[in-house]
């Protein structure tokens, strides 16, 4: 493992180590297409993914879910930072620095779920051509016949008629869909899996099928997923641990249950207090209404991003930006969170808390 994989996380479980990830896109102006700003769309995030585990990254639409999934398979490079990805006892490959022939290879092993299976899906092609085209483009079945028993198997898998394999996506329902853009998903047995809002266009009842099918596949098939989400009632069954973006950084990290029961950062606490929650334990909890637009990326406040709609918000949140602390003692699961006031949340009683950065803590 090299020196820049290890500060963000505490165990060497990481399939994917994220660190200092940026993207930035430039904002043009007038004929000349002069650059006159830039949209901090993913501005220094850093996150371990480990083996086997769902993490959610969950955040209001524009803060940077979608880029942040694209910078990791590399569909869009980013404007700087790692992406090392490992499998087993090998060594880590930092996907940012690879030239396109061996990410090919590394690819096969990262897949993406979108959210709409009515686009994301070619409707000119049967589901025989959708699954295997990732087979026939990495060249992993030798005949018709191959491949044809190969698409079948992923239709079981994903508990569609394999007799359906000539058919065309119309011919489906919504939740159909999206079980065949999982089976194109996982044509080519990836480790992980990027779901980027995979149920959201879906009906409630639907989407209960289809996070019970990830859930299933998961242990049958020892996937880890990156499963990005802004419905954080959909996170709490599905994910172990939670990342919470906000204006293109990763604003608090750790376990579920940790953070929907002792939240650290106002954001979070906000998002969560306006989750719709059954829990006896906690539904009585105040109703924390978020004031103020959503960051613009374009456009963000000196400081702390938040604290124009943060109710703890001092002086010293418009001046210095709080980096990501590590909140728990150690030998605890990692809890962190990037306020300067996460001893102050009323829902939480977390006391106090002592705060170091992973600087004072190295
Ligand atoms: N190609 C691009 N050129 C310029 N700006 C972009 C580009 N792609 C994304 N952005 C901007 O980057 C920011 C982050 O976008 P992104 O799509 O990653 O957000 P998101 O969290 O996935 O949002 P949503 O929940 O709506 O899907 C937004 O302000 C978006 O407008
Ligand atoms: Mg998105």
């Amino acid at each position: 493992m090299t020196d820049a994989i290890q500060p963000a996380g505490r165990g060497d479980r990481a399939i994917i180590s994220v660190r200092n990830l940026v993207k930035y896109f430039p904002i043009e102006s007038g004929l000349l297409r002069r650059q006159v700003g830039l949209v901090k769309a993913v501005d220094d995030v850093s996150f371990d993914l480990n083996d086997g585990e769902t993490l959610a990254l969950v955040g209001e639409s524009g803060c940077g879910k979608t880029t942040t999934s694209h910078c990791i398979i590399q569909a869009q490079r980013p404007t700087a930072g790692e992406v090392h990805f490992r499998i087993g006892d090998t060594r880590p490959v930092d996907l940012t620095k690879m030239e396109k022939a061996d990410l090919k290879k590394a690819r096969r092993n990262i897949r993406m779920i979108y959210q709409d299976p009515y686009s994301s899906l070619n409707p000119r092609m049967t589901l025989l051509q959708i699954i295997g085209e990732p087979l026939k483009i990495h060249g992993q079945v030798k005949s018709q016949d191959e491949l044809r028993a190969r698409v079948s198997d992923l239709l079981r898998l994903v508990r569609l008629d394999p007799s359906t394999l000539n058919r065309y996506p119309h011919a489906f329902s919504g939740g159909q869909r999206q079980r065949i853009a999982i089976a194109r998903a996982l044509s080519l047995s990836p480790k992980v899996v990027i779901a980027d809002e995979a149920v959201s266009a879906l009906d409630v009842s639907v989407q209960a099928q289809i996070l019970n099918l990830l859930k299933e596949l998961q242990r049958e098939l020892g996937l880890t997923y990156l499963f990005v989400a802004h419905n954080l009632a959909v996170v709490k069954y599905e994910a172990d641990r939670v990342a919470v973006m906000y204006a293109g950084k990763i604003v608090e990290i750790g376990e579920t249950e940790e953070l929907y029961t002792c939240p650290k950062h106002p954001y979070t606490e906000a998002l969560i207090s306006a989750a719709p929650n059954p829990d006896p334990d906690t539904k009585n909890r105040p109703r924390i209404v978020l004031t103020g637009d959503v960051a613009d990326p374009g456009n963000l406040p000196g400081g702390c991003s938040f604290h124009p709609r943060c109710r703890y918000a001092e002086d010293l949140c418009k001046q210095e930006t709080p980096p990501l602390m590590e909140l728990s003692a150690a030998g605890e699961p990692s809890h962190q969170s990037a306020c300067h006031f996460a001893d102050r949340l009323s829902l939480a009683g977390i006391g106090a808390a002592e705060l170091t950065t992973d600087r004072d803590a190295a």
